[in-house]
């Protein structure tokens, strides 16, 4: 692919990327976030984030379905990075306008909360991914350990949609789409790697001739 077709692609991904940031700044400024704005926010942050994690998970099943697309590997971790902005203005939000930055407050939530305690476990699975994700972390650890510790992505983001289904009101199924997503992308994973198995080798084929 060219250059400048790249450099394009790489525009839009970070204008989608902050839209929805601006979307919240720009309706916090002319306070038009709604009725009740911190749910407003905490709804926009937390979906972002879910739908991001789940957009870079499914990057690696379309490349090995479609190798013509190889090219979108160059754009997994800036998504990831992105979810991990968008989870983190979700933490923020949090303990600014739900804790009011009241420690005793945050960790009686996180206690008794079950679905604050697995949405704190998914931050806290996408903290060190983020923390490796710079070049000079991916040579420091190896290929093969980053790439082991970065499968922690597939926890945070059941975490995360468990940490959804816990707060919605009983018979609510909002996050059934996202929920068959990601099931379907956690399957793909192992489905794919057997029928890559049992692909015959060039030689295996030579040898049938
Ligand atoms: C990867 C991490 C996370 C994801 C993907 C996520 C996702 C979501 C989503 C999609 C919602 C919207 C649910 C709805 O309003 O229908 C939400 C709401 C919420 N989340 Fe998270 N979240 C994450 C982490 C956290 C953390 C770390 C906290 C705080 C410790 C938190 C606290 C909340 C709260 C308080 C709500 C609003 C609940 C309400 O409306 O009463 N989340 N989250």
């Amino acid at each position: 692919m060219k250059r400048s077709t790249i450099v394009l692609i790489k525009v839009i991904v970070w204008a989608a990327c902050l839209g929805p940031l601006a979307w919240l700044v720009a309706h916090a400024v002319s306070n038009t976030l709604g009725p009740d704005p911190t749910e407003t926010i905490t709804f926009t942050t937390g979906l972002v984030t879910l739908r991001l994690l789940t957009i870079s998970l499914a990057i690696s099943p379309l490349r090995r379905l479609f190798p013509k697309l190889a090219w979108l590997i160059r754009f997994r971790r800036l998504l990831g990075l992105f979810a991990f902005f968008y989870a983190t203005l979700h933490l923020a939000t949090w303990i600014a306008l739900y804790a009011g930055f009241d420690l005793h407050a945050m960790e009686a939530d996180v206690v008794k909360r079950r679905y604050i305690t697995v949405g704190m476990l998914a931050w806290l699975l996408l903290l060190p991914l983020a923390a490796t994700s710079t070049n000079w972390a991916i040579r420091k650890l190896g290929g093969a350990r980053w790439n082991r510790l970065h499968k922690l992505v597939y926890v945070a983001a059941v975490c995360g949609v468990i940490h959804y289904w816990w707060q919605v009101k009983p018979g609510v199924l909002t996050p059934m789409t996202i929920t068959m997503i990601l099931g379907g992308l956690l399957l793909a994973r192992p489905v794919l790697a057997l029928a890559q198995r049992r692909k015959p080798t060039p030689a295996a084929k030579a040898a049938r001739v």
